[in-house]
């Protein structure tokens, strides 16, 4: 049976190319966004593999859909849940410059969404399901070499610290997580200046989400495979 997999931010960047690259391996994929009607892109994905893509509306700030997201899947285990979708939140602030709002969307969108969704999919995640969270090298407290970016650092930072309890919380389920830095990447986000395409990224998350096992759950990797410190 095809394989099945849900993304978060599915429409554009990096969860997009997720999305490009499991429909054309054959899964059958969920793909959730805030607006699927106006997702162009998708709704042509969804006409050229017309069997294999669903397309769901989830807005990450809006913890009821979490749910109905799951009714939606009704008794589905699925094979990936690919959580991607972020936000960088505010840009070109200075230390002096921050105030208590330019944190709340970050962590809310970056942090709360990702651990509250796997808590209400948990019954569709089972032995051999495999959890990849959408981390960054800049949550890398021995990484950080520039300071600055408060909000975004600490989210993922955040995210990295929810992603090894869950990995710990859901060994005994048979679910392996693992934390991905997808490399800077020519998005939305990463910009024109970015170093690797989307395909080149998600390609390599591919390939270290299928090499993932519960053994090395709650691992921190680059997209090519090389561990990252925390
Ligand atoms: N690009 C890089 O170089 C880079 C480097 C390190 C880590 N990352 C991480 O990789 C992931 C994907 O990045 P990207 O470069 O593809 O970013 P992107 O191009 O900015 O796309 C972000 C995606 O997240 C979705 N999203 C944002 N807020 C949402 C919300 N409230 N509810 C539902 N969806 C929401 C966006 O949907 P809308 O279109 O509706 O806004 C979009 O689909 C992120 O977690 C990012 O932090 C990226």
């Amino acid at each position: 049976m095809a394989n099945l997999t849900l993304i978060t931010g599915a429409n554009r960047g990096i969860g997009l190319e997720f999305c490009r690259q499991y429909l054309r391996h054959g899964d059958t994929v969920i793909a959730c966004c805030r607006h699927p009607e106006q997702a162009e892109t998708l709704q042509q994905l969804a006409e050229q593999y017309p069997s294999q893509l669903e397309l769901v509306a989830l807005e990450l700030a809006e913890p009821a859909q979490f749910d109905s997201l799951s009714a939606y899947l009704g008794e589905r285990t699925l094979d990936r849940l690919i959580l991607n979708a972020g936000v960088y939140g505010p840009k070109g602030l200075a230390f002096g410059e921050y105030q208590p709002e330019h944190f709340e969307l970050v962590m809310r969108i970056n942090v709360a969404a990702p651990m509250l969704l796997t808590q209400a999919l948990a019954a569709n995640l089972g032995q051999g399901s495999k959890l990849a969270l959408l981390s960054s090298k800049m949550g890398s407290i021995t990484d950080n070499g520039s300071g600055g970016s408060y909000a975004y650092r600490a989210s993922k930072s955040a995210l990295n610290a929810v992603g090894k309890s869950l990995a710990i919380d859901l060994q005994a389920r048979g679910v392996a997580v693992a934390l991905l830095h997808p490399g800077w990447v020519q998005t939305d986000m990463g910009g024109p200046n970015a170093w690797i395409t989307a395909e080149v990224s998600v390609r390599g998350m591919r390939h270290v989400i299928e090499q993932l096992t519960l053994v090395d759950s709650g691992t921190f990797y680059n997209y090519d495979g090389t561990e990252l410190p925390w």
